[in-house]
């Protein structure tokens, strides 16, 4: 049995593993195989791709998208609804609004935890299908300068994204955000302009409104930095504009239409493929 809780995880091989069952896409059959999802918190990608991955592949689903008719209503501790679940299903797919949530799940369940987002803290499988789409457009990683912009902080698919890509050792990793929303301990600055001339990926994030306990200040700062086709003129030719969505104001729509913004185009349906790789690998026998 092997969990999916951090993106520190993963071994180069291992997601070289996956990465070349998702590009091969031939599949197994996981009939007879169900999938828990439990989300506590709201999602429409990671929810829907993974519940369209087990469809995919054949196997069943228990789908509760928010926890209100479930018995946490009435007071259910959380390690009791997952142990729960842990014995109605093959897999556990997990997402809470508290970091650590799925680590916490991986004690009790005695089937596979997958973290599909906990707070604040990581989203491996995001951090993965990421990887898979900047890889399919630069073979050496070695030779990438990325920029993460945005919420750094709070940004849980940033999290998990920097350390995959530590395993590649790209050219340079740039932070840009507002200082109060810097990842803590690490070196960023406040300046796109200066950096986009030598940017390969662009990873745009949202401003993770729900992370504010003060309001005005997601006001001040959610749309400090913002993508428009003025910043697309400034960006190589062979850049990519990526965004783990959902977008709000920080990439105006008229740049979806740019051949380098790929979060529609090709982060879903990567997304798709590698959960479906994932699950293959954990659940086929
Ligand atoms: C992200 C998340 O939930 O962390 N969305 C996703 O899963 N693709 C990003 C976000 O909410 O801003």
């Amino acid at each position: 049995m092997k969990h999916i809780l951090s993106a520190k995880d993963f071994s180069k091989e291992d997601i070289e593993n996956v990465f070349a069952l998702a590009r091969k896409k031939v599949w197994p059959t996981l009939a007879g195989k169900v999938m828990a999802a439990l989300f506590y918190e709201p999602s429409t990608r990671t929810y829907g791709s993974f519940i369209s991955a087990m469809q995919r592949l054949g196997g069943g689903i228990i789908p509760i998208s928010g926890m209100g008719n479930t018995s946490v209503v009435k007071g259910e501790t959380f390690r009791d609804t997952v142990e729960t679940f842990s014995k109605l299903s093959d897999i556990i797919v997990i997402r809470h609004p508290e970091s650590g949530a799925a680590h916490i799940a991986a004690e009790v369940s005695t089937v596979p935890v997958i973290n599909a987002g906990d707070g604040t803290g990581e989203h491996p499988t995001q951090a993965l299908l990421d990887l898979f789409t900047i890889q399919s457009h630069f073979h050496d990683i070695s030779e990438v300068t990325v920029t993460f912009v945005g919420d750094l902080k709070n940004g849980r698919t940033v999290h998990s994204l920097r350390s995959l890509l530590s395993l590649y050792h790209p050219k340079k990793v740039h932070f840009v955000s507002p200082r109060e929303l810097a990842i803590p301990g690490i070196t960023g600055s406040d300046n796109l302009e200066e950096v986009l001339p030598e940017t390969d990926v662009l990873y745009m994030t949202r401003v993770q409104k729900e992370r504010f306990s003060d309001p005005l200040s997601y006001e001040r700062l959610k749309d400090r930095f913002r993508v428009t086709s003025a910043t697309m003129k400034k960006l190589k030719k062979t850049a990519i504009l990526m965004h783990p969505l959902p977008r709000v104001t920080e990439i105006a729509t008229d740049v979806d239409r740019d051949p380098r913004a790929v979060y529609f185009r090709e982060q879903i349906k990567n997304g798709l493929y590698v959960r479906m790789a994932l699950l293959s690998l954990l659940l086929a026998t």
